[in-house]
Protein backbone atom coordinates (compact mmCIF):
# COMPACT_ATOMS: atom_id res chain seq x y z
CA UNK A 1 0.00 0.00 0.00
CA UNK A 2 0.97 3.25 -0.85
CA UNK A 3 1.26 6.17 2.19
CA UNK A 4 0.84 10.01 2.09
CA UNK A 5 3.80 11.58 4.43
CA UNK A 6 1.68 13.70 6.69
CA UNK A 7 3.86 16.67 8.03
CA UNK A 8 1.70 18.08 10.78
CA UNK A 9 -1.03 17.51 13.79
CA UNK A 10 -3.32 19.42 11.62
CA UNK A 11 -3.23 17.47 8.50
CA UNK A 12 -3.22 14.16 10.69
CA UNK A 13 -6.70 15.32 12.41
CA UNK A 14 -7.50 16.23 8.85
CA UNK A 15 -7.21 12.77 7.90
CA UNK A 16 -8.35 11.31 10.72
CA UNK A 17 -11.84 13.02 10.16
CA UNK A 18 -11.52 11.21 6.94
CA UNK A 19 -10.31 7.73 7.82
CA UNK A 20 -13.79 8.36 10.10
CA UNK A 21 -16.01 9.38 7.82
CA UNK A 22 -14.79 6.88 5.22
CA UNK A 23 -14.87 4.01 7.93
CA UNK A 24 -18.86 5.17 7.95
CA UNK A 25 -19.21 4.88 4.73
CA UNK A 26 -17.71 1.75 4.38
CA UNK A 27 -20.18 0.22 7.18
CA UNK A 28 -22.37 1.17 5.03
CA UNK A 29 -21.49 0.03 1.81
CA UNK A 30 -20.13 -3.75 3.86
CA UNK A 31 -24.02 -3.94 4.56
CA UNK A 32 -24.57 -3.88 1.00
CA UNK A 33 -22.47 -6.22 0.19
CA UNK A 34 -19.65 -3.71 -1.76
CA UNK A 35 -16.42 -1.75 -0.66
CA UNK A 36 -14.42 -2.93 2.16
CA UNK A 37 -13.33 -0.89 5.00
CA UNK A 38 -9.89 -1.02 4.27
CA UNK A 39 -10.25 -0.23 0.41
CA UNK A 40 -11.99 3.13 1.20
CA UNK A 41 -9.24 4.08 3.69
CA UNK A 42 -6.53 3.14 0.70
CA UNK A 43 -7.82 5.61 -0.81
CA UNK A 44 -7.36 8.12 1.23
CA UNK A 45 -3.61 7.51 1.90
CA UNK A 46 -2.36 8.45 -1.52
CA UNK A 47 1.25 8.61 -2.11
CA UNK A 48 3.43 11.53 -1.58
CA UNK A 49 2.80 13.65 -4.88
CA UNK A 50 6.02 14.53 -6.21
CA UNK A 51 5.36 16.09 -9.07
CA UNK A 52 7.10 15.10 -12.92
CA UNK A 53 9.93 16.65 -13.92
CA UNK A 54 8.70 19.06 -16.53
CA UNK A 55 8.99 17.65 -20.57
CA UNK A 56 12.60 18.92 -21.62
CA UNK A 57 14.05 20.26 -18.01
CA UNK A 58 17.45 20.11 -17.75
CA UNK A 59 19.74 21.24 -14.68
CA UNK A 60 23.61 21.40 -14.99
CA UNK A 61 24.85 19.77 -11.81
CA UNK A 62 26.54 22.33 -10.08
CA UNK A 63 30.47 21.26 -10.27
CA UNK A 64 31.46 20.96 -6.76
CA UNK A 65 35.26 23.17 -6.45
CA UNK A 66 37.75 20.53 -4.21
CA UNK A 67 39.88 23.74 -3.78
CA UNK A 68 37.10 24.83 -1.40
CA UNK A 69 37.43 21.72 0.97
CA UNK A 70 40.03 21.96 3.94
CA UNK A 71 41.81 19.30 2.96
CA UNK A 72 42.15 19.92 -0.37
CA UNK A 73 43.99 16.22 -0.96
CA UNK A 74 42.06 13.85 -2.59
CA UNK A 75 40.89 11.17 0.43
CA UNK A 76 39.00 8.26 0.42
CA UNK A 77 36.89 6.28 2.51
CA UNK A 78 37.09 2.91 1.04
CA UNK A 79 38.13 0.15 3.11
CA UNK A 80 40.34 -3.29 2.07
CA UNK A 81 37.66 -6.13 0.21
CA UNK A 82 38.28 -8.37 3.00
CA UNK A 83 36.07 -6.26 5.17
CA UNK A 84 33.10 -6.36 3.14
CA UNK A 85 32.24 -9.90 3.80
CA UNK A 86 30.82 -10.78 6.95
CA UNK A 87 32.67 -13.78 8.65
CA UNK A 88 29.86 -15.68 10.07
CA UNK A 89 29.73 -18.26 13.01
CA UNK A 90 29.02 -21.95 12.51
CA UNK A 91 27.04 -22.91 15.37
CA UNK A 92 23.80 -21.18 17.11
CA UNK A 93 24.69 -22.53 20.81
CA UNK A 94 26.93 -25.87 22.14
CA UNK A 95 26.59 -28.10 19.15
CA UNK A 96 23.83 -26.62 17.59
CA UNK A 97 24.54 -26.27 14.20
CA UNK A 98 23.03 -22.32 12.26
CA UNK A 99 21.05 -23.25 9.63
CA UNK A 100 22.57 -20.59 7.65
CA UNK A 101 26.20 -22.11 8.02
CA UNK A 102 24.46 -25.78 6.55
CA UNK A 103 23.04 -23.69 3.65
CA UNK A 104 25.98 -21.48 2.97
CA UNK A 105 28.24 -24.89 3.07
CA UNK A 106 27.01 -26.06 -0.27
CA UNK A 107 27.92 -29.74 -0.54
CA UNK A 108 30.22 -29.23 2.48
CA UNK A 109 28.31 -31.29 5.10
CA UNK A 110 26.95 -34.16 3.13
CA UNK A 111 27.45 -37.38 5.11
CA UNK A 112 27.88 -35.74 8.54
CA UNK A 113 25.50 -35.72 11.43
CA UNK A 114 24.70 -32.65 12.84
CA UNK A 115 22.20 -31.24 15.52
CA UNK A 116 20.00 -28.16 14.44
CA UNK A 117 17.12 -26.41 16.25
CA UNK A 118 14.56 -23.92 14.81
CA UNK A 119 10.58 -23.02 14.21
CA UNK A 120 8.45 -24.76 11.69
CA UNK A 121 7.45 -22.68 8.76
CA UNK A 122 5.73 -26.00 6.76
CA UNK A 123 4.95 -29.17 6.96
CA UNK A 124 3.94 -31.99 4.26
CA UNK A 125 3.02 -34.74 5.34
CA UNK A 126 2.89 -37.89 2.23
CA UNK A 127 1.65 -41.14 3.40
CA UNK A 128 5.30 -42.61 5.01
CA UNK A 129 7.55 -39.34 4.95
CA UNK A 130 6.85 -36.25 5.51
CA UNK A 131 8.86 -32.96 4.88
CA UNK A 132 9.47 -29.85 7.31
CA UNK A 133 10.49 -26.46 6.37
CA UNK A 134 12.66 -25.35 10.12
CA UNK A 135 14.09 -21.81 9.98
CA UNK A 136 16.05 -20.38 12.82
CA UNK A 137 16.60 -17.25 11.82
CA UNK A 138 20.21 -17.37 10.60
CA UNK A 139 18.98 -17.05 6.91
CA UNK A 140 16.40 -16.46 4.86
CA UNK A 141 15.86 -20.02 3.27
CA UNK A 142 14.81 -22.54 5.69
CA UNK A 143 16.33 -26.37 5.85
CA UNK A 144 14.09 -29.37 4.21
CA UNK A 145 13.76 -32.10 6.74
CA UNK A 146 12.55 -35.28 5.69
CA UNK A 147 11.10 -37.61 8.46
CA UNK A 148 10.47 -41.09 7.67
CA UNK A 149 7.89 -43.44 9.33
CA UNK A 150 10.75 -45.42 10.81
CA UNK A 151 11.15 -42.56 13.43
CA UNK A 152 9.38 -43.40 17.09
CA UNK A 153 7.59 -40.04 17.44
CA UNK A 154 6.22 -40.27 13.35
CA UNK A 155 2.62 -39.63 14.24
CA UNK A 156 3.20 -36.55 16.62
CA UNK A 157 6.11 -34.89 14.13
CA UNK A 158 3.61 -35.36 11.13
CA UNK A 159 1.08 -33.74 13.14
CA UNK A 160 3.17 -30.45 13.77
CA UNK A 161 2.61 -27.01 12.34
CA UNK A 162 3.62 -23.85 11.78
CA UNK A 163 5.20 -22.68 15.11
CA UNK A 164 5.98 -25.57 16.44
CA UNK A 165 10.05 -25.84 17.84
CA UNK A 166 11.97 -28.52 17.09
CA UNK A 167 15.52 -29.85 17.81
CA UNK A 168 16.52 -32.28 14.83
CA UNK A 169 19.38 -34.50 14.48
CA UNK A 170 20.34 -36.31 11.53
CA UNK A 171 22.81 -36.65 8.11
CA UNK A 172 22.95 -34.25 5.91
CA UNK A 173 22.17 -36.13 1.90
CA UNK A 174 22.09 -34.44 -0.83
CA UNK A 175 18.38 -33.34 -2.13
CA UNK A 176 17.06 -34.71 -5.24
CA UNK A 177 15.03 -32.26 -5.50
CA UNK A 178 15.88 -29.05 -7.95
CA UNK A 179 17.32 -26.16 -5.33
CA UNK A 180 17.77 -28.30 -2.98
CA UNK A 181 21.07 -29.35 -1.94
CA UNK A 182 20.58 -30.61 1.30
CA UNK A 183 17.73 -32.61 3.34
CA UNK A 184 18.24 -34.33 6.82
CA UNK A 185 16.84 -37.43 7.44
CA UNK A 186 16.56 -38.23 11.58
CA UNK A 187 15.31 -37.93 14.94
CA UNK A 188 12.92 -35.05 15.96
CA UNK A 189 12.07 -34.10 19.05
CA UNK A 190 9.41 -31.71 19.55
CA UNK A 191 10.34 -28.42 22.30
CA UNK A 192 7.15 -26.43 21.64
CA UNK A 193 3.67 -26.64 20.38
CA UNK A 194 1.82 -23.61 18.42
CA UNK A 195 -1.96 -24.48 18.32
CA UNK A 196 -2.83 -23.23 14.38
CA UNK A 197 -6.17 -22.61 15.07
CA UNK A 198 -4.46 -19.29 17.58
CA UNK A 199 -0.73 -18.94 16.35
CA UNK A 200 -1.63 -15.81 14.20
CA UNK A 201 1.77 -16.75 11.96
CA UNK A 202 -0.10 -20.18 10.72
CA UNK A 203 -2.78 -18.06 8.83
CA UNK A 204 -0.46 -17.49 5.44
CA UNK A 205 1.19 -13.95 4.66
CA UNK A 206 -0.04 -11.26 5.95
CA UNK A 207 -0.01 -7.32 5.59
CA UNK A 208 3.25 -5.38 8.11
CA UNK A 209 0.01 -3.58 9.90
CA UNK A 210 -1.39 -6.60 10.98
CA UNK A 211 1.86 -8.03 11.58
CA UNK A 212 2.40 -4.31 13.56
CA UNK A 213 -0.45 -5.14 16.16
CA UNK A 214 1.95 -8.43 16.90
CA UNK A 215 5.41 -7.30 17.19
CA UNK A 216 6.63 -10.41 19.32
CA UNK A 217 5.66 -12.86 16.73
CA UNK A 218 6.81 -10.28 13.52
CA UNK A 219 10.56 -11.87 13.32
CA UNK A 220 9.07 -15.48 12.74
CA UNK A 221 8.05 -14.12 9.51
CA UNK A 222 9.78 -13.88 6.14
CA UNK A 223 9.20 -10.51 6.09
CA UNK A 224 10.29 -9.11 9.03
CA UNK A 225 13.10 -11.67 9.78
CA UNK A 226 14.54 -10.50 7.00
CA UNK A 227 13.98 -6.49 8.18
CA UNK A 228 15.71 -8.03 11.25
CA UNK A 229 18.79 -9.72 9.42
CA UNK A 230 19.54 -6.12 7.48
CA UNK A 231 19.23 -3.95 10.43
CA UNK A 232 21.31 -6.22 12.50
CA UNK A 233 23.89 -6.32 9.33
CA UNK A 234 23.76 -2.34 9.08
CA UNK A 235 24.26 -1.56 12.90
CA UNK A 236 27.69 -4.05 12.30
CA UNK A 237 28.56 -2.64 8.64
CA UNK A 238 28.39 0.75 10.69
CA UNK A 239 31.35 -0.26 13.28
CA UNK A 240 33.32 -1.93 10.35
CA UNK A 241 33.51 1.23 8.50
CA UNK A 242 33.78 3.76 11.29
CA UNK A 243 36.09 1.91 13.47
CA UNK A 244 38.02 0.68 9.95
CA UNK A 245 38.72 5.08 9.48
CA UNK A 246 40.34 5.38 13.25
CA UNK A 247 37.23 6.75 14.96
CA UNK A 248 36.23 6.14 18.44
CA UNK A 249 32.80 4.82 19.86
CA UNK A 250 32.11 6.89 22.67
CA UNK A 251 28.72 6.07 24.51
CA UNK A 252 26.88 9.83 24.85
CA UNK A 253 24.21 9.73 27.59
CA UNK A 254 20.47 8.98 27.21
CA UNK A 255 19.74 11.71 30.11
CA UNK A 256 20.77 15.19 28.76
CA UNK A 257 19.75 18.92 30.53
CA UNK A 258 20.59 20.36 27.29
CA UNK A 259 18.82 20.70 24.35
CA UNK A 260 20.78 20.13 20.95
CA UNK A 261 18.46 21.07 18.31
CA UNK A 262 16.73 23.43 20.12
CA UNK A 263 13.10 22.64 19.04
CA UNK A 264 11.94 21.83 22.43
CA UNK A 265 10.46 18.08 21.49
CA UNK A 266 12.07 16.35 24.35
CA UNK A 267 10.36 13.74 26.80
CA UNK A 268 11.18 14.80 30.47
CA UNK A 269 12.49 13.00 33.18
CA UNK A 270 11.24 12.90 36.44
CA UNK A 271 11.19 10.97 39.57
CA UNK A 272 8.68 13.88 41.39
CA UNK A 273 5.83 13.44 39.60
CA UNK A 274 3.19 11.78 41.29
CA UNK A 275 -0.71 11.23 39.83
CA UNK A 276 -1.71 12.88 42.85
CA UNK A 277 -0.55 16.25 41.78
CA UNK A 278 -0.78 17.48 45.13
CA UNK A 279 2.61 15.49 46.53
CA UNK A 280 4.36 16.86 43.62
CA UNK A 281 6.52 19.66 45.14
CA UNK A 282 5.97 23.21 43.93
CA UNK A 283 7.54 26.80 44.49
CA UNK A 284 4.36 29.30 43.13
CA UNK A 285 2.13 27.21 40.94
CA UNK A 286 5.53 26.07 39.17
CA UNK A 287 7.09 22.33 39.75
CA UNK A 288 10.27 22.43 41.99
CA UNK A 289 12.72 21.14 39.83
CA UNK A 290 15.48 21.75 42.60
CA UNK A 291 13.61 18.98 44.25
CA UNK A 292 13.49 16.29 41.54
CA UNK A 293 16.25 13.32 40.79
CA UNK A 294 19.21 14.98 39.47
CA UNK A 295 18.37 18.75 41.33
CA UNK A 296 17.22 20.50 37.85
CA UNK A 297 15.00 19.94 34.74
CA UNK A 298 16.47 16.85 32.60
CA UNK A 299 15.33 15.10 29.75
CA UNK A 300 15.83 12.21 27.31
CA UNK A 301 18.40 13.12 24.56
CA UNK A 302 17.82 14.15 21.49
CA UNK A 303 21.26 13.94 19.93
CA UNK A 304 24.31 12.79 20.94
CA UNK A 305 25.97 15.48 18.93
CA UNK A 306 27.08 17.64 21.76
CA UNK A 307 28.72 15.37 23.95
CA UNK A 308 30.39 13.54 21.22
CA UNK A 309 31.79 16.93 20.20
CA UNK A 310 33.75 17.20 23.68
CA UNK A 311 35.58 14.34 22.59
CA UNK A 312 36.14 15.36 19.35
CA UNK A 313 38.37 18.14 20.21
CA UNK A 314 40.31 15.85 22.34
CA UNK A 315 40.66 13.07 20.29
CA UNK A 316 40.28 13.77 16.75
CA UNK A 317 37.92 11.46 15.19
CA UNK A 318 34.94 9.95 17.07
CA UNK A 319 31.31 8.54 17.04
CA UNK A 320 28.20 7.55 18.45
CA UNK A 321 25.45 5.15 17.79
CA UNK A 322 22.70 5.16 20.13
CA UNK A 323 19.09 5.48 21.05
CA UNK A 324 17.91 9.18 20.55
CA UNK A 325 14.15 10.52 21.40
CA UNK A 326 11.81 13.20 19.80
CA UNK A 327 8.62 14.23 21.16
CA UNK A 328 7.29 15.22 17.20
CA UNK A 329 3.32 14.75 17.59
CA UNK A 330 4.37 13.49 13.32
CA UNK A 331 1.91 11.23 12.36
CA UNK A 332 4.40 10.44 8.94
CA UNK A 333 5.53 7.37 7.56
CA UNK A 334 9.45 8.29 8.52
CA UNK A 335 9.16 9.97 11.55
CA UNK A 336 9.85 7.78 15.36
CA UNK A 337 9.41 8.91 19.20
CA UNK A 338 12.64 7.40 19.70
CA UNK A 339 15.03 5.99 17.11
CA UNK A 340 18.69 5.45 16.88
CA UNK A 341 21.20 7.89 14.96
CA UNK A 342 25.10 7.29 13.69
CA UNK A 343 26.75 10.67 14.53
CA UNK A 344 30.53 10.68 13.60
CA UNK A 345 32.19 13.92 14.33
CA UNK A 346 35.97 14.38 12.46
CA UNK A 347 38.39 17.01 14.11
CA UNK A 348 40.54 19.57 11.75
CA UNK A 349 37.76 19.15 9.08
CA UNK A 350 35.25 20.80 6.66
CA UNK A 351 31.90 21.19 5.47
CA UNK A 352 32.95 19.33 2.37
CA UNK A 353 35.01 16.63 4.35
CA UNK A 354 31.67 16.06 6.15
CA UNK A 355 30.23 15.41 2.87
CA UNK A 356 32.91 12.86 1.71
CA UNK A 357 33.03 10.99 4.97
CA UNK A 358 28.83 10.54 4.67
CA UNK A 359 29.11 9.40 1.06
CA UNK A 360 31.47 7.13 2.19
CA UNK A 361 29.32 5.67 5.00
CA UNK A 362 26.40 5.35 3.03
CA UNK A 363 27.92 3.52 0.17
CA UNK A 364 29.73 1.45 1.77
CA UNK A 365 26.66 0.31 3.91
CA UNK A 366 24.78 -0.66 0.92
CA UNK A 367 27.84 -2.34 -0.92
CA UNK A 368 27.90 -5.05 2.66
CA UNK A 369 24.37 -5.66 2.40
CA UNK A 370 24.42 -6.15 -1.21
CA UNK A 371 27.36 -8.84 -0.21
CA UNK A 372 25.66 -10.68 3.11
CA UNK A 373 22.12 -10.44 2.72
CA UNK A 374 21.33 -11.03 -0.99
CA UNK A 375 18.68 -13.74 0.06
CA UNK A 376 17.07 -11.29 1.85
CA UNK A 377 17.33 -8.13 -0.54
CA UNK A 378 15.87 -10.87 -3.32
CA UNK A 379 12.89 -11.65 -1.08
CA UNK A 380 12.14 -8.19 -0.53
CA UNK A 381 12.82 -7.09 -4.30
CA UNK A 382 10.15 -9.84 -5.33
CA UNK A 383 7.45 -8.85 -2.36
CA UNK A 384 7.98 -5.63 -1.42
CA UNK A 385 9.34 -2.94 -4.01
CA UNK A 386 10.53 -4.03 -7.30
CA UNK A 387 13.24 -2.97 -8.73
CA UNK A 388 14.94 -2.76 -4.68
CA UNK A 389 18.43 -4.34 -6.04
CA UNK A 390 18.73 -2.32 -9.23
CA UNK A 391 18.19 0.74 -7.16
CA UNK A 392 20.47 0.12 -4.79
CA UNK A 393 23.30 -0.80 -6.88
CA UNK A 394 22.30 2.63 -8.63
CA UNK A 395 23.41 4.60 -5.43
CA UNK A 396 26.75 3.30 -5.30
CA UNK A 397 27.44 3.24 -8.57
CA UNK A 398 27.30 6.97 -9.26
CA UNK A 399 28.66 10.34 -7.34
CA UNK A 400 26.49 11.64 -4.67
CA UNK A 401 25.77 15.52 -5.88
CA UNK A 402 26.66 18.45 -4.06
CA UNK A 403 24.30 21.20 -4.24
CA UNK A 404 23.77 24.56 -2.87
CA UNK A 405 20.49 25.16 -1.30
CA UNK A 406 20.27 28.83 -3.32
CA UNK A 407 20.78 26.36 -6.13
CA UNK A 408 18.25 24.16 -4.87
CA UNK A 409 15.29 26.65 -4.55
CA UNK A 410 16.52 27.77 -7.96
CA UNK A 411 15.84 24.85 -9.25
CA UNK A 412 12.51 24.27 -7.57
CA UNK A 413 11.71 27.95 -9.18
CA UNK A 414 12.47 27.05 -12.60
CA UNK A 415 10.63 23.60 -12.99
CA UNK A 416 7.77 25.65 -11.00
CA UNK A 417 8.07 27.72 -14.11
CA UNK A 418 8.18 24.91 -16.30
CA UNK A 419 5.09 23.16 -15.21
CA UNK A 420 5.87 21.36 -12.23
CA UNK A 421 3.38 21.41 -9.65
CA UNK A 422 4.45 21.07 -5.86
CA UNK A 423 1.52 21.04 -3.27
CA UNK A 424 3.49 24.12 -1.34
CA UNK A 425 3.45 25.96 -4.64
CA UNK A 426 5.00 29.12 -2.34
CA UNK A 427 8.65 28.35 -2.89
CA UNK A 428 11.27 31.04 -2.35
CA UNK A 429 14.71 31.70 -0.40
CA UNK A 430 14.43 30.99 3.08
CA UNK A 431 11.87 28.46 3.32
CA UNK A 432 12.26 25.13 5.02
CA UNK A 433 11.83 22.32 2.12
CA UNK A 434 9.11 20.38 2.46
CA UNK A 435 9.34 16.55 1.79
CA UNK A 436 7.86 16.91 -1.86
CA UNK A 437 10.76 19.58 -2.74
CA UNK A 438 13.38 17.03 -1.12
CA UNK A 439 12.39 14.03 -3.31
CA UNK A 440 11.85 16.13 -6.65
CA UNK A 441 15.63 17.25 -6.34
CA UNK A 442 16.77 14.12 -5.43
CA UNK A 443 14.41 11.83 -7.01
CA UNK A 444 13.16 13.68 -10.24
CA UNK A 445 15.95 15.76 -11.03
CA UNK A 446 19.24 14.43 -9.97
CA UNK A 447 17.77 10.96 -10.20
CA UNK A 448 20.31 10.05 -7.13
CA UNK A 449 21.43 11.01 -3.71
CA UNK A 450 22.02 14.96 -3.36
CA UNK A 451 23.89 17.28 -0.39
CA UNK A 452 21.79 20.38 -0.44
CA UNK A 453 24.40 22.50 1.89
CA UNK A 454 24.69 25.94 3.12
CA UNK A 455 21.10 26.69 4.42
CA UNK A 456 19.90 29.95 5.76
CA UNK A 457 20.29 30.06 9.22
CA UNK A 458 16.84 30.82 10.82
CA UNK A 459 15.94 27.38 9.64
CA UNK A 460 18.67 25.73 11.15
CA UNK A 461 20.52 24.57 14.44
CA UNK A 462 22.64 26.77 17.07
CA UNK A 463 25.72 25.27 16.86
CA UNK A 464 26.29 25.31 12.97
CA UNK A 465 28.75 27.65 11.81
CA UNK A 466 27.63 30.97 9.96
CA UNK A 467 28.94 31.30 6.83
CA UNK A 468 32.06 33.52 5.46
CA UNK A 469 29.48 34.54 2.77
CA UNK A 470 27.48 37.21 4.08
CA UNK A 471 26.36 35.60 6.99
CA UNK A 472 22.81 34.94 6.13
CA UNK A 473 24.11 30.86 5.54
CA UNK A 474 25.42 28.70 7.83
CA UNK A 475 27.46 25.65 6.99
CA UNK A 476 24.45 23.13 7.08
CA UNK A 477 24.57 19.84 4.80
CA UNK A 478 21.34 17.74 4.27
CA UNK A 479 21.11 14.13 2.51
CA UNK A 480 18.60 13.49 0.35
CA UNK A 481 17.67 10.26 -1.02
CA UNK A 482 15.22 9.27 -3.64
CA UNK A 483 11.71 7.96 -2.28
CA UNK A 484 13.29 8.27 1.12
CA UNK A 485 14.21 12.08 1.95
CA UNK A 486 16.27 12.99 4.31
CA UNK A 487 18.31 10.53 5.38
CA UNK A 488 21.63 12.73 6.82
CA UNK A 489 21.84 15.89 8.34
CA UNK A 490 24.68 17.72 9.50
CA UNK A 491 27.22 20.43 9.61
CA UNK A 492 30.46 22.12 10.17
CA UNK A 493 30.18 22.97 13.67
CA UNK A 494 30.97 26.66 14.71
CA UNK A 495 34.16 27.21 16.35
CA UNK A 496 34.41 30.77 17.44
CA UNK A 497 33.29 31.83 20.68
CA UNK A 498 31.73 34.96 20.48
CA UNK A 499 30.30 33.91 17.09
CA UNK A 500 28.34 31.25 18.74
CA UNK A 501 27.52 32.99 21.87
CA UNK A 502 25.86 35.11 19.46
CA UNK A 503 23.85 32.49 17.82
CA UNK A 504 22.90 31.04 21.21
CA UNK A 505 21.47 34.06 21.99
CA UNK A 506 19.55 34.40 18.76
CA UNK A 507 18.15 31.53 18.54
CA UNK A 508 16.64 31.69 22.34
CA UNK A 509 18.75 29.63 24.65
CA UNK A 510 19.99 30.09 27.93
CA UNK A 511 24.17 30.55 27.32
CA UNK A 512 24.88 29.49 30.74
CA UNK A 513 23.30 25.95 29.93
CA UNK A 514 26.30 25.49 27.63
CA UNK A 515 28.85 26.37 29.93
CA UNK A 516 31.12 22.79 28.87
CA UNK A 517 30.49 23.62 24.97
CA UNK A 518 31.77 26.90 25.22
CA UNK A 519 34.86 25.74 26.99
CA UNK A 520 35.85 23.61 23.95
CA UNK A 521 35.76 27.31 21.86
CA UNK A 522 37.91 28.63 24.70
CA UNK A 523 40.39 26.20 24.71
CA UNK A 524 42.44 25.02 22.02
CA UNK A 525 39.28 25.25 19.70
CA UNK A 526 39.39 23.56 16.30
CA UNK A 527 37.24 23.68 13.17
CA UNK A 528 35.30 20.82 12.97
CA UNK A 529 32.20 18.79 11.66
CA UNK A 530 29.71 15.99 11.84
CA UNK A 531 26.45 14.41 10.74
CA UNK A 532 23.77 12.28 12.24
CA UNK A 533 21.91 9.51 9.90
CA UNK A 534 18.61 7.71 10.95
CA UNK A 535 19.36 4.41 11.82
CA UNK A 536 15.84 3.40 10.85
CA UNK A 537 15.89 5.88 7.96
CA UNK A 538 18.76 4.29 6.41
CA UNK A 539 17.27 0.41 6.81
CA UNK A 540 14.10 1.90 5.06
CA UNK A 541 15.76 2.74 2.06
CA UNK A 542 18.12 -0.27 2.07
CA UNK A 543 15.43 -2.94 2.43
CA UNK A 544 12.36 -0.59 0.14
CA UNK A 545 10.08 -0.57 2.88
CA UNK A 546 7.82 2.36 2.77
CA UNK A 547 6.89 2.55 6.87
CA UNK A 548 9.61 3.59 9.42
CA UNK A 549 7.21 1.37 12.46
CA UNK A 550 7.95 -1.94 10.13
CA UNK A 551 12.13 -1.64 10.43
CA UNK A 552 12.51 -1.14 13.93
CA UNK A 553 11.22 -3.94 16.77
CA UNK A 554 9.53 -2.31 18.59
CA UNK A 555 8.29 0.78 17.40
CA UNK A 556 7.31 3.79 19.47
CA UNK A 557 5.32 6.83 18.03
CA UNK A 558 2.85 9.65 19.16
CA UNK A 559 0.00 7.45 20.90
CA UNK A 560 1.85 3.84 20.88
CA UNK A 561 4.56 2.19 22.98
CA UNK A 562 3.20 -1.30 22.85
CA UNK A 563 5.19 -4.03 23.96
O1 LIG B 1 18.69 16.45 11.18
P1 LIG B 1 18.76 16.03 12.62
O2 LIG B 1 17.75 16.62 13.55
O3 LIG B 1 20.24 16.32 13.09
C1 LIG B 1 20.72 16.19 14.37
O4 LIG B 1 20.13 15.70 15.31
C2 LIG B 1 22.16 16.59 14.51
N1 LIG B 1 22.45 16.82 15.92
C3 LIG B 1 23.03 15.50 13.92
C4 LIG B 1 24.50 15.82 13.97
O5 LIG B 1 24.94 16.71 13.26
N2 LIG B 1 25.27 15.09 14.78
O6 LIG B 1 18.62 14.44 12.70
C5 LIG B 1 19.52 13.62 12.01
C6 LIG B 1 18.78 12.52 11.28
C7 LIG B 1 17.78 13.03 10.23
O7 LIG B 1 18.41 13.34 9.03
C8 LIG B 1 16.84 11.84 10.11
O8 LIG B 1 17.40 10.85 9.27
C9 LIG B 1 16.82 11.29 11.53
O9 LIG B 1 17.97 11.78 12.19
N3 LIG B 1 15.62 11.70 12.27
C10 LIG B 1 14.59 10.88 12.56
N4 LIG B 1 14.39 9.59 12.28
C11 LIG B 1 13.24 9.02 12.72
N5 LIG B 1 12.30 9.68 13.44
C12 LIG B 1 12.47 10.98 13.75
N6 LIG B 1 11.55 11.60 14.49
C13 LIG B 1 13.66 11.64 13.31
N7 LIG B 1 14.15 12.89 13.45
C14 LIG B 1 15.35 12.90 12.81
MG1 LIG C 1 17.45 17.49 9.85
Amino acid sequence: MQYQFLESDELFTRVKTLTNLAKQAAAAAQKQGKKTTEKLIGEIEKPINVPHLPAGFKVDVPQFDVTKRLNKLPRSWDLPQELYKKHLPKYNVGTIYRIQELLNSGEGYIGQTVTVAGWVRTVRDQKNLCFIELNDGTSFGGLQIVVEDKIGNFEQVAKTNTGFSLKVTGNIVKSPAKGQLIEMLHEVVIIGQADPEEYPMAKGVQKPETLRQKAHLRPRGNFFSAVTRIRNNLAYATHVFFQNNGCLYIHTPIITGSDCEGAGEMFRISTIFDNDISKIPQIKGKVDTAQDFFKKEVNLTVSGQLQVEHFCISMSNVYTFGPTFRAEKAHTHRHLAEFWMIEPEFAFADLFDNMEAAEGYVKFCINYILQNNIDDLQFLDKRVKPGLIDYLKDIVSKDFVRCSYTQGIDILLKAQQAGAKFENSDIKWGMDLNSEHERFIAEKVFQRPVFLYDYPKEIKAFYMKVGTDDGKCVRAMDMLIPQVGELIGGSQREERYDVLAQRIKECGLKLEDYGPYMDLRKYGTVPHCGFGLGFERLVMMVTGVENIRDVIPFPRYHGSAEF
